[in-house]
Parts: C-alpha cells; structure tokens; sequence
C-alpha cells in the first residue's frame, strides 16, 4: 500500500481538483414504515410510513461521493420537470453541489427508485423512468454546458446507467473532447454501450460486465479478461473489480489488489465509490497503482456499512491505520 504520508498527500489535494460527472443522475426514494395488518382492501400489507428518506443515486451518487471527498463537482445530467426533479435538486443543494449543468426535461420524468421498506425488509420497488436516448437538442446542450467548463475541470468521469443521457454521440464526443483538451476521462460503462468508450482513459466495470463487453457469456481467466478488453476499446489502463475478490488494474503490467473489507454488510454504491476515488486521486497526481490501491480502500469502508455508499478523508485514512498500521 501506499505510504501514509503519500496517502495524506493525494487526499490533501483533493480539495483542489475539479471533477465533472456526465450520467443518469437519479433519486433514490426509501420509504420506511412498519407493518401489523393485512389491508382489508386486497390481500397486501398496510405500512404505517414512520420516515421517507432522499438519497442522491446512480451518476448523482457518484457526484455525491466525489463532492463528500472534498473535490470540486460539476454535474451534467437530464431529469424532469416534475416535483421530484424538485427533490433531487434539493438534495444536491443541501450537500452545496452545483447543478449548473443539469438540464429539466419536458417530456422524461426524473428517474426515481422507490423502495417500500418495513422491519428492514424491502417489500416493494416503484420506478420512474424513461429510458429512451435523449433528444438531439439535449444532446447538444449538454455537450455546450460540458464544453462551455471544459478548461476549469481535472477529470470526467461517465457514469453510465443506461438510462439515455450517455448516447454514442454524447459519449463518443465528451471522450474526444477530454483527449483534445489532455484530461482524465473514465467511465463505469454498461457493457451495451462499450463501443461508445473507444479512446477513453479509463473504465472500471465489474468482471460480468467485463466479459459482456467483449461478448463472452462464461467465466475467463481475469488476466486474458482484462488485457483483452483494454486492447479492444483503446484504453489507457483498465481497472477490473472483483467484489470479494478485489480488484485487477491493467497497464503495461497487471497488478492485483485484494479486499480489505472486514465484515461485509451492503455492496450498494461500492462501484461508483471505486470510480469517483480512482479517478479523483489520479487527477491529484497519484499513480494509477496508487489510485486504484486507495479506491480499494475507500470501498472496504463503504461495504462495511448499511444504508450509505459515500465515505470521508478522514474514514479512508482510519481505515488505512486499522489495515497498515505497520507502514506508518
Ligand atoms: N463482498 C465484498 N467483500 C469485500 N469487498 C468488496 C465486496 N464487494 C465489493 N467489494 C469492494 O468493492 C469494490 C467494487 O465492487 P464490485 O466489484 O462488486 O463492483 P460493482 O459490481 O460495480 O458494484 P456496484 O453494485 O456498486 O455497481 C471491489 O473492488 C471491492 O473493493
Ligand atoms: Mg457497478
């Protein structure tokens, strides 16, 4: 692992980079309640709501985790001209992240999950959505928005969640952009999409979504895997997770970098923790090696705790000291 002192340093710069996020920005929705009858209306539960809680989800978690870590965020997005596009403005507000860049669609609701919940027990999910790709005039203004910051930011990452924000054009043209202009662009890809990302920096799919990208539907030797689907969409590295296995970063070597989550309680999030710290620490200066060995770390906090999926400088470096207390 990276040496403390290293560790303080890329997470102290932090606070000066400036990361936008162009994705599906969601609104997760928990309705909490308990229940002690049947309903006399059709055979289904009746939920006494004790508390209904808004969480920032999908692309808006990633932007959520980055702007927790202290980074500065730009969020560019679509959601609805609805209450609860209300809603999740609010909730990026609350947090003080900026939505200069989120565009209000007439005709898409903002995307929502809600999920009915009692005696810790999810008894139903509703979602809104409209997954069809946005419209060409959305299209262009977000690429206008992005360009229009295009010299202020560090990085972008691409949170896709097939929801119609990342079509090929908008992909294709914020990953030329990025080139064009020398900065970071990663992407948590939806294998569908994988030949949008060609020329990307970085990508960090999970293995199924790995194999799917390249169209292999049984298990494979990681190593093949990951050198196979770098080559194929031009990346500059790739970084592969593994769930309880870790994760695999490929450059010119591939190096392997195993869990260190003690008890695991809620994997939610865990993927969009690894890509907003991965990227993060790289625009900070750090290795990839070194970014990767610290999104590691960041996610072993995040999995090891229910009901949130960001984390804290100060919970990255706590847990470094309980893991590597001998390298400080
Ligand atoms: N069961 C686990 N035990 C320990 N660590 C885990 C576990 N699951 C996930 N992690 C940590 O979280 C990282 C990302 O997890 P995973 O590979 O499951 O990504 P993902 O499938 O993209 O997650 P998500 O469901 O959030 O999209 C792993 O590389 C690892 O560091
Ligand atoms: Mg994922």
């Amino acid at each position: 692992m990276v040496k403390k002192s290293r560790l303080l340093e890329i997470l102290e710069s932090f606070k000066s980079i400036k990361i936008a996020v162009i994705g599906d920005m969601m609104l997760d929705d928990y309705i909490i309640g308990s229940v002690d009858r049947i309903s006399p209306e059709a055979p289904v539960p009746v939920v006494n709501v004790v508390e209904e809680r808004f969480v920032l989800g999908g692309a808006a978690n990633v932007v959520n985790n980055l702007s927790t870590l202290g980074a500065q965020t730009f969020s560019f997005g679509v959601i609805g001209d609805d209450p609860n596009g209300d809603r999740l403005t609010n909730e990026f507000a609350k947090n003080s992240i900026n939505v200069d860049g989120i565009v209000r669609a007439e005709d898409r609701p903002t995307i929502v999950k809600r999920r009915i919940i009692a005696h810790n027990q999810q008894l139903l999910r509703l979602d809104w959505e409209n997954k069809r790709d946005i419209s060409p005039e959305l299209e262009s203004k977000l690429l206008r928005n992005l360009r229009n910051c295009i010299d202020d930011i560090d990085a972008i990452i691409l949170s896709d969640y097939d929801k119609g924000v990342l079509t090929p054009l908008v992909a294709k043209e914020i990953i030329k952009l990025a080139n064009e202009h020398g900065k970071i662009v990663t992407v948590d890809p939806k294998p569908k999409n994988a030949g949008n990302y060609v020329g990307a920096t970085s990508m960090t799919p999970n293995r199924k979504e790995a194999m799917e990208c390249i169209g292999l539907d049984r298990i494979e030797d990681v190593e093949k895997l990951g050198r196979e689907l770098k080559e194929k969409l031009n990346l500059t590295n790739l970084l592969l997770t593994r769930s309880e296995e870790g994760m695999s970063l490929f450059e010119e070597e591939t190096v392997t970098i195993p869990t260190f989550a003690k008890e695991v309680y809620d994997v939610t999030g865990a993927g969009d923790t690894v890509i907003s710290v991965f990227t993060l620490a790289a625009a900070a200066g750090a290795t990839w090696h070194e970014a990767a060995k610290i999104a590691n770390t960041a996610a072993g906090v995040v999995v090891g705790r229910i009901g949130t999926s960001t984390v804290t400088k100060e919970e990255i470096v706590a847990f470094y000291d309980e893991l590597y207390h001998e390298w400080n």
